[in-house]
């Protein structure tokens, strides 16, 4: 008998990172809770998933992050004092961002040391009942009309292996990345033969590079428990996901449309802040006219 399909309806947030590259800042607060106009960038991310139909959210966490219980949670508290004040909108601010997540539960897991990003995730192993999974990290956004994790979750249906979301960039760049080698299977959709995590220049092997986003299968988990940490004592994703593939594990590859804004370091941060202020409606005008007058 054909074994059963089974629909993803939980996705993991790591954000239990150091967030090195941000230093001292991200000692009282974490990269994902830098804002980008007028949220949080875990924000977008909790909504991206939201919106692609998800019904759990398990964040790893790590032992000093409270704030993103806070962010999410209602603030009694605070409802009262606006409304005694008959702060009105204000408080229908407040719901309407509660609006946005009903619905959806969160639950938040400890990752007690920062051992890396394969190790945060395999953290939400527990919770999950031989499900795939959707992996979000908790810092890169895509603006997109289909959200990114629903374009992964479509071809998810079709291929059931795990799936990674790519982008093209340019080869100079590359070398930051994961870089994969693929074969192409229609528009957009690639198989992919190799990953090398930050290759040399002269290992690029494609103009495609892994984002961070990514349908997981129960056995990504199988290898993630059995995986060896690095010189660094972490285990890393990318080449757990690039050890499947040298034991011949089918792992796919999706070119996601729309704009990839990365949030991991000062410069990107900065990029992707202006980018969506320079697209809101209520400040683009503005703060064009205002960028002018600087010299
Ligand atoms: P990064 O490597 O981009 O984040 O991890 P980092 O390690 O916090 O940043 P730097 O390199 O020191 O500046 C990708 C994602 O995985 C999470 C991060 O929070 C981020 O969302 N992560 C990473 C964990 O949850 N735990 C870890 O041990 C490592």
């Amino acid at each position: 008998m054909a074994e059963e399909i089974k629909e993803i309806k939980k996705a993991i947030i790591p954000v239990a990172g150091l967030g090195t590259r941000f230093l001292p800042l991200s000692k009282v607060l974490s990269k994902e809770f830098f804002p980008l106009v007028d949220k949080p960038v875990i924000q977008y991310i909790a909504q991206e998933i939201k919106e692609s139909g998800i019904e759990e959210i398990i964040f790893i966490i790590s032992p000093r992050q409270k704030t993103i219980l806070k962010y999410f949670q209602k603030d009694e508290e605070l409802e009262k004092i606006l409304s005694e004040r008959k702060k009105v909108d204000t408080l229908k601010q407040l719901h309407d961002f509660q609006d946005v997540f009903k619905g959806l539960k969160m639950t938040f897991v400890v990752q007690k040391e920062p051992k890396g990003d394969g190790h945060a995730i395999f953290q939400a192993a527990k919770y999950l009942k031989n499900e795939p999974v959707v992996n979000s990290f908790g810092d890169d956004i895509v603006v997109s009309q289909t959200p990114a994790v629903l374009q992964l979750m479509n071809i998810y249906k079709t291929c059931q292996a795990p799936v990674i979301g790519l982008k093209r960039l340019p080869k100079d760049k590359i070398p930051a990345y994961g870089s994969v080698a693929v074969e192409k299977i229609s528009n957009n959709l690639y198989k992919i033969k190799k990953i090398i995590e930050k290759p040399q220049p002269s290992e690029i092997m494609s103009d495609l590079v892994i984002m961070g986003r990514h349908i997981l299968t129960p056995d990504v988990f199988e290898y993630l428990k059995k995986a060896k940490p690095t010189k660094k004592g972490e285990i890393i994703l990318t080449e757990v996901l690039g050890k499947m593939l040298d034991e011949g594990k089918p792992i796919y590859g999706y070119e996601l449309n729309g704009e990839w804004l990365e949030c991991g370091d000062k410069l990107k941060w900065i990029k992707s802040f202006f980018y969506l202020a320079l697209k809101d409606p209520q400040y683009k005008d503005e703060l064009k006219q205002y960028i002018k007058t600087i010299k």
